[in-house]
This record gives C-alpha cells, sequence and structure tokens, in this order.
C-alpha cells in the first residue's frame, strides 16, 4: 500500500513537471511571439516564476518518493535472505534523474535569477538572452525525462 502511494506521488509529480515543460516550449512560448519584448519578457517572468516553484516541490517530491521505493525493496530483498540488485531502468532513472535536479537548479538558480534581473531593470534584450538560454535548458530536462521514460517501460 505505501509503495503503491508513493510510487502514486512519483508518477503525478513527473506528470507536473514534464507536462509543464512540453506545454511551456511547445504551446505557450510560440504563442507570445505577436508580443512586444517588453510584454513578453514579464508574462514569461510571471510564468516561469509560478511553475519554477512547482517543479522545485515535484522535483524533491519525485527524488524522495523514488529513492524510499528503492530502500523499501532493497531492504525487503535483504530481509528475505536475497542480495539487492538494481534493475537497470531503476539505475537509468536515478542517474538521469539527479541529472535533471541538477538541471534545474542551474536554471532556477543562475538563469532564472538573470532573467529576474532583467525585468527589474527593464533590460528587455538582456530577458530576451535569459530566456533563450531557459529554454534551450529546459529543452534538454525535457529530452532527458522522454529517455527516462523511455528506459522505464522498454527496459523491463
Ligand atoms: C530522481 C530520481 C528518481 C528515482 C530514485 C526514481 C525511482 C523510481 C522507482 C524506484 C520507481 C518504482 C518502479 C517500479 O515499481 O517498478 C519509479 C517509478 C517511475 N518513475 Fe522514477 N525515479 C526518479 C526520477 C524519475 C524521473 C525524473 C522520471 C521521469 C522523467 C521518472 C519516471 C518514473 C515513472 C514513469 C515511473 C512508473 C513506472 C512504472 O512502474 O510503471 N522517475 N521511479
Amino acid at each position: 500500500m505505501l509503495y503503491n502511494l508513493l510510487k502514486f506521488v512519483h508518477v503525478l509529480s513527473i506528470i507536473v513537471w514534464i507536462g509543464g515543460m512540453v506545454y511551456t516550449l511547445f504551446f505557450l512560448r510560440p504563442s507570445l511571439t505577436p508580443l512586444a519584448p517588453a510584454q513578453r519578457v514579464q508574462l514569461m517572468h510571471d510564468v516561469l516564476g509560478r511553475f519554477f516553484k512547482a517543479v522545485l516541490y515535484v522535483s524533491t517530491l519525485a527524488l524522495f518518493s523514488g529513492l524510499w521505493m528503492i530502500g523499501r525493496v532493497a531492504k525487503q530483498t535483504v530481509q528475505a535472505g536475497g542480495s539487492f540488485a538494481w534493475p537497470t531502468s531503476w539505475l537509468v532513472m536515478t542517474v538521469l534523474g539527479v541529472v535533471m535536479i541538477l538541471i534545474f537548479g542551474h536554471i532556477r538558480f543562475a538563469l532564472f535569477k538573470r532573467l529576474q534581473r532583467a525585468v527589474t531593470a527593464s533590460d528587455w534584450p538582456a530577458g530576451g538572452a535569459a530566456l533563450e538560454q531557459i529554454r534551450t535548458w529546459v529543452g534538454i530536462n525535457l529530452a532527458i525525462g522522454v529517455v527516462i521514460i523511455a528506459a522505464v517501460f522498454l527496459l523491463r
């Protein structure tokens, strides 16, 4: 029961994170091109500020629920007299999941800070440049996320 609850929290967190990246990159961002730079940069700053706050929570939840599930299975296996071996898909997920979290840290605490400074200074070209960098790294994180999901479902 607890295992299923952890998995539910884990998958729900991932849905919010991956779904938010897809929505931002492929639906929101292209729809804002007709706006003036000042409006576009300010709107993206507001949207990303909210989204990144949510990602801070869901990425933490995904990490701890994932590690907790691994810990439970490892403990049960050892208690039953066996030795725990990492399934390939779990190993791929853990390593790449941590890479995604580190990349998110760079996006939130370096690039988004740059965007915040540009908005405060009403420096729209600098804001646009920061948004471009955020877009690149969010795209990379999305690609890694898709690789993880493929590994989880195809490497069974
Ligand atoms: C951050 C480190 C992570 C750890 C330690 C971790 C660990 C785990 C574990 C132990 C399970 C249970 C698998 C099972 O019961 O067979 C699981 C399920 C899952 N994880 Fe992760 N995970 C992490 C990050 C991620 C990320 C970043 C994604 C997607 C981008 C992801 C997607 C999934 C999915 C889709 C499942 C459900 C698979 C299924 O049982 O059908 N995980 N994870």
